[in-house]
């Protein structure tokens, strides 16, 4: 094979890995854009600028896996210790867009 050719393949090959391991779950950017106002405007206090953690006091929520979406929810709505309960304060669509948010930027989301 020409060693152009080759490059050219191999390269193919990287970009279609790249695109598939991005591909599943399906990116919904309106709600990832909702989640990411409420968490700015309720959380970020507390949880830190676009969920990075530096405010030294709480839950890192990107370490929050798939299968921790009760725990999530249970949290939100009754809160823990210094974490105050949102019952009331945010609708179930708000929070629903706030797991989403959150998911998207979790240590295991790529
Ligand atoms: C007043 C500060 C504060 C605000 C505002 C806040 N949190 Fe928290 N949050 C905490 C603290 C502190 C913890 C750690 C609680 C503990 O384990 O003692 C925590 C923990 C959590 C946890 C993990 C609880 C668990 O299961 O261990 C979740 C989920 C969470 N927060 C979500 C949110 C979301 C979503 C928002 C915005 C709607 C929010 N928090 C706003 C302080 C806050």
């Amino acid at each position: 094979m020409h060693p152009t050719t080759s490059i050219a393949a191999l390269c193919a090959t990287i970009a279609c890995l790249t695109l598939a391991a991005h591909a599943d779950p399906p990116i919904d950017a309106a709600k990832i854009a909702a989640g990411a106002r409420a968490y700015d405007k309720f959380c970020s206090t507390c949880h830190g600028e676009e969920l990075v953690n530096n405010t030294g006091v709480s839950f890192d929520l990107r370490r929050l896996h798939a299968n921790e979406h009760p725990r999530f929810v249970h949290s939100v709505l009754n809160g823990k210790n210094a974490m105050p309960s949102w019952q009331g304060k945010l609708t179930d669509e708000q929070i629903d867009s706030l797991w989403t948010y959150i998911r998207t930027n979790a240590y295991d989301a790529q």
